[in-house]
């Protein structure tokens, strides 16, 4: 964690000093093969936007990355440790935390509930809540309501807040934006920003480049479960028109 390394213009994998780190991933479901030799380094502070169109292997990548899908070959390393087939549960206490696609919370639970849900050894839940409020005030102004009942921005922020609150090394989103009116996506990743700032390592997966740009140190783009390229998220967002005119 010491090692800060990364900068907004770093474009080559720096496996040595990464936070996160996959290694030659070929990772699927049964028989179907997905990804074919995933390679992806996401270092401390660092926000790494992972693109590609419907299909690529995104959503399988941060599933071998959270520990729900076992590679069949290759490595999951935590600041340089190796952690591949460690249970899901033993690498979110270690600080891999995962917000999937859909968000993961309890639509029949109110917002504290949802809370309160997340609080386990060490973590008070006043502090919890006090954390979430702050951050989203909207929150707080709905601390009673029932989480399906909410908007979809509402809901995304109490995903953030359950995830912020087991203070994690690295958090993963799958799909922020999805849903969500652009408004409502910048004042998400603005705090995603913040984060970032304030030390906490981001990987995120999107479809589409441009809410995700703003607050990118790099990005990725990946097809066919392969990331065809690394670079700065300007770039990247100008080539990713291309893959999706499939002019690639
Ligand atoms: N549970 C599953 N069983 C079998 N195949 C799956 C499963 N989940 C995903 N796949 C297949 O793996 C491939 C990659 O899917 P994945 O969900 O990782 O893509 P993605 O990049 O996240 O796409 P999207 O942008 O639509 O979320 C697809 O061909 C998909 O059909
Ligand atoms: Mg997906």
């Amino acid at each position: 964690m010491e090692e800060m390394v990364a900068t907004s213009e770093q474009i080559s994998l720096d496996h040595e000093h990464a936070l996160l780190d996959l290694v030659g991933i070929h990772a699927g479901y049964g028989t179907i093969d997905v990804l074919h030799g995933v390679e992806l380094a996401v270092q401390p502070g660092q926000v790494f936007a992972l693109l590609g169109p419907n299909g690529a292997g995104k959503t399988t990548t941060l599933g071998v990355a959270s520990g729900q899908i076992m590679p069949s070959t290759g490595s999951l390393l935590l600041m340089g440790k190796e952690v591949t087939g460690t249970p899901p549960a033993v690498l979110a206490r270690a600080g891999v935390c995962l917000i999937p696609e859909g968000r993961g919370i309890f639509p029949n639970l109110t917002v504290i509930e949802n809370l309160r849900m997340i609080t386990f050894a060490g973590v008070s839940f006043s502090d919890v809540l006090d954390r979430a409020f702050l951050q989203f005030p909207r929150l707080g102004e709905r601390r009673k309501q029932l989480a399906g009942t909410l908007s979809g921005g509402e809901q995304q922020m109490l995903a953030m807040s359950r995830a912020l609150a087991s203070d994690p090394a690295v958090l993963m989103l799958d799909e922020l934006s999805m849903g969500l009116a652009p408004i409502i996506v910048e004042e998400l990743y603005e705090q995603v920003g913040h984060l970032a700032e304030s030390g906490l390592s981001i990987l995120i997966v999107e479809q589409f480049a441009q809410s995700v740009l703003g607050v990118a140190d790099v990005a990725a783009i990946m097809t066919g479960g392969v990331i065809q390229r690394i670079g700065n998220p300007d770039e990247i967002a100008e080539e990713l028109t291309e893959v999706y005119l499939g002019i690639s």
